[in-house]
């Protein structure tokens, strides 16, 4: 199967209804008290805090995508995070991570240091950084390519090397929510897990929270018997079958979300009032050999900086159908500050580029003109 025959088809095939059934049960009938036997051995659902036919679908539609070994779904993206940070690493230990990230996951590293955990955060879009950060100790090495807001890429193949030459045992996991499955397979560039927030472009309506780790069987029966059940944040059965259902169009929607990025890109590129704009698929950018090596489309998430920073507010109070809102990856094109919205508390923000001047755009499936003719009042205006 390839690959939005597999998001369609993948864990459908015993049913002769057509679309999934919602099991919003919480608990499920024994026959026998010997039929524990077979919740062990993943053969029978017990209790929704720990799987759940609904659940479990989604999780068998995302490893598919992935091309991951198995899955585990939780309430949202930072659940999932969380839940692998948790099982990788105790006191003591040392991790990783990408310097840019998604402000709650900074934040989320930070709180691990409270309890013992050794974090460094590291510029790796430089393999040799990481090369250089690597200990003895280190049990994971946390990517988020591209970043959250800035799209800088790491070389996931790069750093995978580099972390399995000094220790097989050390988790390289990707953060993989700006992509998707559809344009990146981290796995298949020698990642051992991916995360995601599956409520971004995985749901695509904006309706659902929901987040995803992909990885190999005993990481993921750690996570669910080890973090899901006892820290419990489990996705609700209703929230993954929006998701499901989100998937089935995932490889239609990201490749108009790419298309739509690409003209708003290049119109922003051309604009007096832009100073500069992030997106791995323009020549300029930086790393557009890398983003071409390593993904094999360019998504629909972009950042552009103004060239006036005091601007930026007149810009995201005139746009009429972009939204200005956090979150991304829905049908609707949204607009947000970075600087005071999803990094407002990011450390030193300015010296990694999170400018007051820079707005960030998660481009939806609107007619592209629209998009453009919207921006283009917006920024006049400003
Ligand atoms: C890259 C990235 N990872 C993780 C998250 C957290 O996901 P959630 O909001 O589903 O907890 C987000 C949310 O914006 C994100 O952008």
């Amino acid at each position: 199967m390839r690959f939005s025959t597999k998001a369609i088809h993948v864990g459908e095939e015993q049913r002769d209804d057509l679309a999934a059934p919602l099991h919003q049960s919480t608990t499920f009938v024994f026959e026998r008290l010997t039929d524990l036997e077979l919740v062990a051995r993943g053969e029978k659902f017990a209790y929704t805090r720990v799987g759940n036919p609904t659940q479990s679908l989604l999780e068998k539609k995302v490893a598919a995508l992935e091309g991951g070994k198995a899955s585990v779904v939780f309430a949202s993206g930072m659940a999932a995070i969380s839940a692998l940070v948790l099982s990788a690493a105790k006191g003591g230990d040392h991790i990783i991570s990408t310097d840019i990230i998604y402000e709650s996951t900074h934040e989320l590293f930070e709180f691990l240091r409270e309890l013992g955990v050794e974090v460094s955060f590291v510029d790796t879009s430089n393999a040799e950084n990481v090369e250089a950060a690597l200990r003895e100790s280190t049990k994971l090495v946390f990517l988020e390519t591209p970043t959250n807001p800035t799209m800088k890429l790491s070389d996931i193949k790069a750093v995978a090397e580099v972390v399995k030459d000094k220790n097989e045992n050390t988790l390289v996991a990707v953060d993989n929510t700006f992509m998707t499955p559809y344009f990146q397979r981290p796995l298949e560039l020698g990642a051992d897990v991916v995360v995601h927030s599956a409520t971004k472009y995985l749901c695509g309506h904006g309706d659902a929270l929901g987040g995803v780790v992909v990885g190999d069987s005993e990481l993921v029966s750690k996570m669910r018997r080890g973090v899901l059940k006892d820290f419990g944040g489990a996705i609700s059965p209703f929230n993954a079958w929006l998701i499901i259902r989100g998937l089935k169009t995932l490889a239609i929607r990201m490749e108009r979300h790419e298309k739509n990025a690409m003209v708003v890109a290049k119109f922003l590129e051309e604009h007096p009032k832009v100073k500069r704009v992030f997106y791995p698929g323009l020549e300029s950018f930086p790393q557009f050999e890398l983003a071409k090596r390593q993904m094999s489309g360019f998504g629909g998430m972009l950042s552009f900086e103004l060239a006036d920073e005091s601007r930026a507010q007149r810009v995201l109070e005139s746009v009429r159908i972009c939204k200005l809102a956090v979150s991304l990856g829905t049908v609707e094109t949204l607009i947000e500050h970075p600087y005071s919205m999803t990094h407002r508390r990011f450390p030193n923000k300015e010296a990694f580029g999170i400018t007051k001047g820079l707005i960030r755009l998660s481009i939806g499936l609107e007619n592209v003109e629209d998009i453009t003719e919207d921006l283009e009042q917006a920024l006049e205006r400003a």
